[in-house]
Order: C-alpha cells, then sequence, then structure tokens
C-alpha cells in the first residue's frame, strides 16, 4: 500500500510506523490520522504482529495537530464531524504499542505519545501541551493521559502555562520508561518491542489490558478485573507450554492460542 504521510515497516514480529512529513516537522493532520489508525489496526488483528512501534524523525516525533489545517475550522465543523476523534481507536488495541520520541512531542504529538502504551524517549526529547497558546486546550486526551501520568500539580503547570518539559523531567515525573542517546533511541525501542513481540500475544494483550484497568478504575474492581484476566491465561496453550518449558528447563514456543 502506498502512504503519504507515514513509513511502514514489518522486522520479524514487529510493525514500525514513522511519521513522514517532515517539512511540518510530522504535524498530525486528518490524513495522517487516517493512515497510522488504519495501519494501527491491520496490525492489531495481525498474528504475525506482537508488538508495534510508533516513531517521529529525530528532530520531531511530532509537534502537534497541523495547526494549518484547524486554523480556518468553526466549532460545529469541529465537533459535527468530530475532528480527530479517530484517535482513541488507539487506546483500544490489544496489541502493546510503544513510542519512540526523539526530539519535539507537542501538543497533539505529546497525546499521541500518551496514547501509546509506554514511551522510550531520546536525550533530545521535549514533551508540552502548548495548546493554550493557541487559545484551544488538549483534544485528544492530552488533559486526562498527562495528568494520570505525571499527577496534578505538573499537568496543571504545563497545560495552563504551555511550557515544555525536558527529557530529564518528563522521566522524573513518570511520562517516560526508559530514555536513551538520541541516536540509539528508536533502535532500542525497537529490541524492546522485539522482546514483548517474542512473548504469547494473548498473555501481552492481557497483561496490557490488566495495566490500563488501573488508569481507568478503582483498585478493588482493577484487582477483581486481574484476576479475572489472569485466570483466563489457564485457557491458553501458551500458559501450558509457557509453564511446561519452565519446568523442563527450555525456551518455550508460543503459538498464540
Ligand atoms: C503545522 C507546523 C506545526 C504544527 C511546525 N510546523 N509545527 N505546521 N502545525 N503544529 C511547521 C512550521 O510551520 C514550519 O513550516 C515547519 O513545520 C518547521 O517549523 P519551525 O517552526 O520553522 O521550526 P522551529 O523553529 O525549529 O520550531 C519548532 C517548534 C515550532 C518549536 C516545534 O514549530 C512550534 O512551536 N510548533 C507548533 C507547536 C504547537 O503549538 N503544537 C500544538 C498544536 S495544537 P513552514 O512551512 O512554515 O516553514 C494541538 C492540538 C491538539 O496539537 C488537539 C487537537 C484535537
Amino acid at each position: 500500500t502506498e502512504y503519504q504521510t507515514i513509513l511502514v515497516e514489518r522486522r520479524g514480529r514487529v510493525g514500525i510506523i514513522t511519521l513522514n512529513r517532515p517539512k511540518a516537522l510530522n504535524a498530525l493532520n486528518s490524513e495522517l490520522m487516517n493512515e497510522v489508525v488504519g495501519v494501527v489496526k491491520e496490525f492489531d488483528v495481525d498474528e504475525a504482529i506482537g508488538a508495534i512501534v510508533i516513531t517521529g524523525s529525530e528532530k520531531a516525533f511530532a509537534a502537534g495537530a497541523d495547526i494549518k489545517e484547524m486554523s480556518t475550522k468553526t466549532y460545529a465543523e469541529v465537533a459535527n464531524q468530530q475532528f480527530f476523534g479517530a484517535w482513541d481507536e488507539l487506546a483500544r488495541t490489544r496489541t502493546p504499542i510503544v513510542a519512540a520520541v526523539t526530539g519535539y512531542a507537542l501538543g497533539g504529538g505529546c497525546e499521541l505519545a500518551m496514547l501509546c502504551d509506554f514511551i522510550i524517549a531520546g536525550d533530545n526529547a521535549v514533551f508540552g501541551q502548548p495548546e493554550i497558546n493557541l487559545g484551544v486546550i488538549p483534544g485528544i486526551g492530552g488533559s486526562q493521559r498527562l495528568t494520570r501520568a505525571v499527577g496534578k500539580a505538573k499537568a496543571m503547570d504545563m497545560i495552563l502555562t504551555g511550557r515544555n518539559m525536558k527529557v530529564d523531567e518528563a522521566e522524573r515525573a513518570g511520562l517516560v520508561s526508559r530514555v536513551f542517546p538520541k541516536e540509539e533511541a528508536l533502535a532500542k525501542a525497537i529490541e524492546i518491542a522485539e522482546v514483548i513481540a517474542s512473548k504469547s500475544l494473548i498473555a501481552s494483550a492481557l497483561a496490557k489490558e490488566a495495566v490500563n484497568r488501573a488508569f481507568e478504575s478503582g483498585l478493588t474492581e482493577g484487582v477483581r478485573a486481574e484476576r479475572g484476566l489472569f485466570y483466563s491465561t489457564f485457557a491458553t496453550d501458551d500458559q501450558t507450554e509457557g509453564m511446561a518449558a519452565f519446568v523442563e528447563k527450555r525456551d518455550p514456543n508460543f503459538t498464540h492460542r
């Protein structure tokens, strides 16, 4: 398939999506959204893909929603067209998604990174929700996911002032899971995705769902959900195989069944 705004690659069991609008610092327009969401949905139902990496360029993961596309829109247009609503699809995927962020992850770019399951960052990464400077507010989940990721104090600070956060602060605050030199960040993210993709796909999907319950519900409800998901792993061949391999002191051969 030909894409206008992204590059798509399969490397073993890892699907890699590279945002590719270099002249606009990977600003997210509707076409890019539709291409990314479409490929993620294809990867998500493909048993040959066990993890997805979304990345940008060294200078910019994505510098936000495309301001030129948005600038002339009216309330009726954004509301009636559910402008940017399709991004919510990423939150419904089963396959783990790793964001590899170097350079700017601003506005919708920061929100896209947070829609992924976790963020691997280069040491030049910069995160921010500068929407307030444009007279708007985050619209792809930023006010919710940033607050859950870094807490109310930093989220309010960033969203109300529009200031950026460099990678050290982002790591201290828990927004990113690991930081690497910028030249290595993508390769490391792919290695990490390969590790994830080497596991049972069913177990990873259930593990992801369980962690997401912690994000989205109270403790008692989350623990109950986890227990049910845990029990269901005993219906899989991969549970039998994984435990047999341990007992027999060999590597497991997961079949994603
Ligand atoms: C459209 C953008 C863009 C964006 C950069 N460009 N960001 N185009 N939308 N969000 C374009 C510039 O217009 C320019 O193109 C080219 O990319 C290079 O950008 P420069 O500004 O020349 O680069 P630099 O001086 O290095 O500054 C980098 C930057 C700056 C600090 C990241 O570009 C910037 O502040 N961008 C906007 C960041 C932002 O406000 N993001 C939030 C958007 S609102 P030309 O053709 O002019 O040379 C948002 C809402 C989400 O995301 C919710 C939606 C529902």
